[in-house]
């Protein structure tokens, strides 16, 4: 009798003690996976891509919590995976990694529409900004300037129009920087000549014309720039061989 109870006893505080680690071990799981994408953030990319009358791909999701699926891996090759656009990627370590911040966006050759929207202003984590081969129209704006993690801004083959923003000389971070195939008018702003990290200028057929400015002199880093079918007009400056140590391709 005593023994029976002693091993009834025995049992369930096992049961007990086994139900306690489990659950343990459950909240501290849940717990780490309870980053949430900022809430600004979810609301400016819902509004983004309903301009753009655009869904999220299979690979991650749009409503709800878009730091999921594919925006979680820091890998490039699970982001530039074709199934995967359009794509973003999230860096999730903020507030001891319970806040996700987005950090890439990518809509590439997918027959978009529509102007660049104000609302990219929400999205201030973002280092890379991929819009190529779209109908992107209107203006670049000059708030483009404002979006300062920047490293990466290409929006090629697009039907963008206007002049180039002086702002965007305000991208102190960009080390890549694609315009090429638009339509835009008027001049380089020497406000360009800023962005000393560039290492890769595109502006093939971009639709600008006019002398290269001599604030250029400064960019030292860059190691391609394509610059074919504009209307640039006097002499290539002397700082492209006395500077631009670095050029490979030009
Ligand atoms: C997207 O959300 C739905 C519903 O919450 C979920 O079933 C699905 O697994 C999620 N997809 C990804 C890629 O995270
Ligand atoms: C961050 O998380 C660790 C581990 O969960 C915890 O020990 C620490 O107190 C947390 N810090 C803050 C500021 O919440
Ligand atoms: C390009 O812009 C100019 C005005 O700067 C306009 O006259 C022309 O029609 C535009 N071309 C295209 C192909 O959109
Ligand atoms: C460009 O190179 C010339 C000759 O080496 C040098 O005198 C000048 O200071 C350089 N300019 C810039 C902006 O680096």
């Amino acid at each position: 009798m005593t023994l029976r109870l002693m091993k009834l006893l025995l049992s369930s505080s096992t049961c007990l003690l086994f139900f306690l680690v489990v659950s343990f071990w459950c909240s501290q799981s849940i717990n780490a996976q309870k980053a949430a994408t900022d809430p600004s953030e979810v609301r400016a990319l819902n509004s983004i891509f309903q301009q753009w009358d655009t869904q999220a791909a299979d690979t991650w999701n749009i409503s709800g919590e878009p730091c999921s699926g594919f925006a979680l891996s820091q890998s490039d090759s699970v982001f530039e995976d074709p199934s995967n656009n359009p794509a973003i990627r999230c860096d999730c370590s903020f507030r001891n990694n319970t806040l996700c911040h987005i950090t890439s966006l990518r809509v590439y050759a997918l027959d978009k529409r529509g102007v660049i929207p104000e609302e990219l202003l929400d999205l201030p984590y973002l280092t890379f900004l991929k819009l190529d081969r779209n109908f992107f129209s209107g203006r670049l704006p000059a708030f483009v300037g404002k979006l300062s993690r920047l490293g990466l801004l290409s929006i090629s083959h697009n039907d963008l129009s206007g002049p180039i923003p002086k702002e965007l000389g305000n991208l102190k971070e960009l080390y890549y920087l694609n315009f090429g195939v638009n339509n835009f008018s008027g001049t380089l702003p020497p406000e360009l000549g800023n962005l000393v990290k560039l290492g890769e200028l595109n502006m093939n057929s971009c639709g600008l014309g006019g002398k290269i400015p001599s604030t250029f002199a400064n960019l030292v880093e860059l190691r391609t720039v394509w610059a074919s079918d504009n209307a640039f007009t006097s002499k290539i400056p002397d700082f492209v061989g006395n500077n631009w140590t670095k050029l490979t391709s030009l």
